[in-house]
Parts: C-alpha cells; structure tokens; sequence
C-alpha cells in the first residue's frame, strides 16, 4: 500500500538515547533541556533569531491571532488546510476570502485589497505546499491599510525567500512539524517572530500567561510540548539535508514523468529556494481526477485531495464568491511523497496516471 505520505523515522537506537536522558532527568515536559536544544537547533539550521516550539501548527496560529490582538475580520486564502480558517473563528474573528492566483495557489493580492473593509485588521495567508505567496505585494497592501500580517507557513520548512527563512516575513509565521510534514515531531508546531517584544509575548501566550511561576502577565494557553516530542525533532534534524534532497529527486522525478501528459502543476515563487515537499497535479476537470483517483486506489495506492473542498464552501460560514479556489480544489491531487518512496513507485504511480488519462 501506497499513502500520500510516510513519516520519516529515524534509527531506533538514536531516538532511544534521548529517551534514556529522559528517563534520567525525568523531566517530561515545560520547556524542558531538550526542547530548548531543538530551538536553539531549528534557528540555526533555517537562519532566525527567535523561534518558540509549541505543541501543534494550530495552536501556533491561534496564539499568532492572539498576539497581535486582532479583532474584526482577517482577510485570508480559501485554498488551505481547514486549521487556517478556523483558527480564525476559534479567536473570535471573521474570516474574509480573497480568491487565489490559479497558477501559485496563493491567495491574489489584488483580491486580498480588494477585500479589505474598515473592520479589516489582518491578512493570514498560506504559502501552499511551501510555495512563498507573493511577499512583496502583501507587505505593501500590509503598510497601505495598516494591517497585521500572519503567514501560515505549516509547508515551509527550509524554504527560503530571497536567500532568507521564508518565515522571517510578515509579522509572525507558523509552522506544523506533524507526522506527516518533512520535518516532524510527531506532533508539532512553531512560531516565528522577528519581534523580541512578540516573541516575549507569545511565549507568555504557550505557558499559561505565567510571567513567574506565581505572577501572570495575561491570559494564556497550554501551547507547550514535551521532551519526547523535542527528541524526535533533534533526531530527525540530522537527516534533514538528506531529507530535503531526496525530496527534489522525487519532485524531478514526478515533473520528468508528467511534464506534457495532461495535468499541469503548482508555479513555484521565482524568488524562491523550494523544499519540493509535495507533489499536487491538477486535472483538466474533477470528472477526471476521480477517475484517476479511482484507478490508483485500485492499486492500493492512495493519494489525497489537498486541499478540497475548498474553505470557502464550509456550511458553518456564509458563502463567499472564489470561483478558482472551488474551481481548482475540485481538480487538485497531492501524489505520494515521502523519503522513502522508491523511483520505482514513482514510476508506477506515473504510469497508471497517464494510462488513465489515455482511455
Ligand atoms: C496549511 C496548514 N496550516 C495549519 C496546519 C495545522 O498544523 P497541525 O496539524 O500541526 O496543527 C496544517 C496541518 O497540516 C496545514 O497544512
């Protein structure tokens, strides 16, 4: 059986001599030594000055949102994951779609200005499957309107932007580092500020509020994560080059055996260093995809509608107009990719694709 994604696990006994420290200092939790190892790590390996480990990517936007006490409406991308809108409404604000550019996947500026009211107070865009949105222009609308500025950046480990940390623009930027994302810490997250005083902020927000561990400076949440956690990441960490480059074979690989046979892929950032962590094909219609899907399920092979249906559509909230968003989520497929994923299935997936779009 083929899944979309596999996670990487590293040697047994390298993530058990963790353990073993564990067991020794017995303590478990609470921003314990191993956790602030692994930021201490994740900074230097993707170039920044602040980066918090929390226990999840959604709790990192929720605290994102919190932080820059944002109120009204934020003006967000219907083509995501289901935890960028509704963290959204889970701090009490209006989510507010602007459609997507139907070749990047990224919301469209030009929408997102058009979209902004006098209750606008923020942006929170997604850069999609680790694909940076087009930076430059947020930040001008961002400095026009005087709105925040959150990147959902769950995709984009390692990616840089114009040779920097993708996750050093905007004013805060979060991560997943879940099981099925190219780094992982089983379950996981970050947040990422260049601001001291955010950062101070938001890690007051992931403990509770506690400033001493008798006073209080505001409300909080429970965002931290354990040493076992923390483990994992410092494990996984030392394969990460070796990860990330056999994820651009596997990407090259897909695009050589795709390119021209009917299905189109994602335009990356030209300003981009990718990370080439997942491998979507769009079909011509849905029609299509489904009977694409079908024939590799038969062949137990199982990829995945990333992102459908579009967020736009969601019955908890009020319709709103973003036609290539629900246009493009019906077509859209995620192929398998994961470490080890071998050129042979690769070559199998592909072929069963083309085949079908034969007949
Ligand atoms: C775009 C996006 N945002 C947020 C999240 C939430 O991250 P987590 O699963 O770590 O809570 C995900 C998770 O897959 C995601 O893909």
């Amino acid at each position: 059986m083929i899944q979309v994604t596999s996670p990487f696990l590293p040697p047994k006994e390298e993530y058990l001599k963790y353990i073993d420290k564990i067991y020794d200092k017995k303590w478990l939790t609470n921003m314990g030594p191993l956790s602030s190892e692994l930021e201490m790590k994740l900074k230097d390996y993707l170039g920044l000055d602040h980066l918090l480990f929390l226990n999840n990517g959604t709790i990192a936007l929720q605290i994102a949102i919190k932080a820059l006490e944002l109120k009204g409406e934020i003006i967000t991308t219907p083509f995501s994951f289901i935890a960028t809108t509704t963290s959204i409404i889970w701090e009490g604000c209006k989510p507010v779609f602007a459609d997507i550019d139907a070749a990047t996947l990224n919301i469209d500026p030009q929408k997102i200005e058009a979209a902004i009211t006098p209750a606008t107070t923020a942006i929170l865009a997604t850069h999609v499957f680790g694909n940076p949105c087009d930076i430059v222009t947020i930040e001008k609308i961002s400095q026009k309107h005087n709105l925040k500025v959150i990147y959902d950046a769950a995709h984009c480990f390692g990616v840089k932007y114009n040779k920097r940390s993708v996750m050093e623009y905007g004013d805060i930027s979060t991560i997943s580092f879940h099981a099925t994302k190219l780094f992982h810490t089983v379950e996981g997250g970050a947040v990422v500020s260049k601001s001291p005083e955010l950062t101070y902020r938001l890690s007051k927000l992931r403990n509770f509020g506690f400033k001493t561990s008798e006073s209080f400076d505001g409300i909080g949440i429970n965002g931290k994560n354990s040493e076992f956690h923390a483990a994992m990441g410092l494990c996984n960490l030392k394969y990460a080059n070796e990860i990330l480059a056999k994820r651009k074979e596997q990407y090259l690989l897909y695009k050589k055996a795709l390119t021209n046979k009917g299905v189109d892929f994602q335009v990356i950032n030209q300003d981009a260093d990718y990370n080439y962590a997942y491998f979507p094909i769009l079909f011509k219609s849905e029609a299509e995809l489904l009977k694409v899907k079908s024939e590799l399920e038969i062949n137990w092979i199982y990829p995945r509608r990333y992102f459908y249906p579009s967020l736009s559509t969601l019955d908890y909230l009020n319709k709103q107009d973003t036609p290539l968003a629900n246009d493009i989520s019906k077509r859209i497929l995620c192929l398998p990719m994961y470490h080890t994923l071998s050129n042979e299935e690769q070559d199998l997936i592909s072929r069963i694709i083309i085949r079908t779009l034969k007949y």
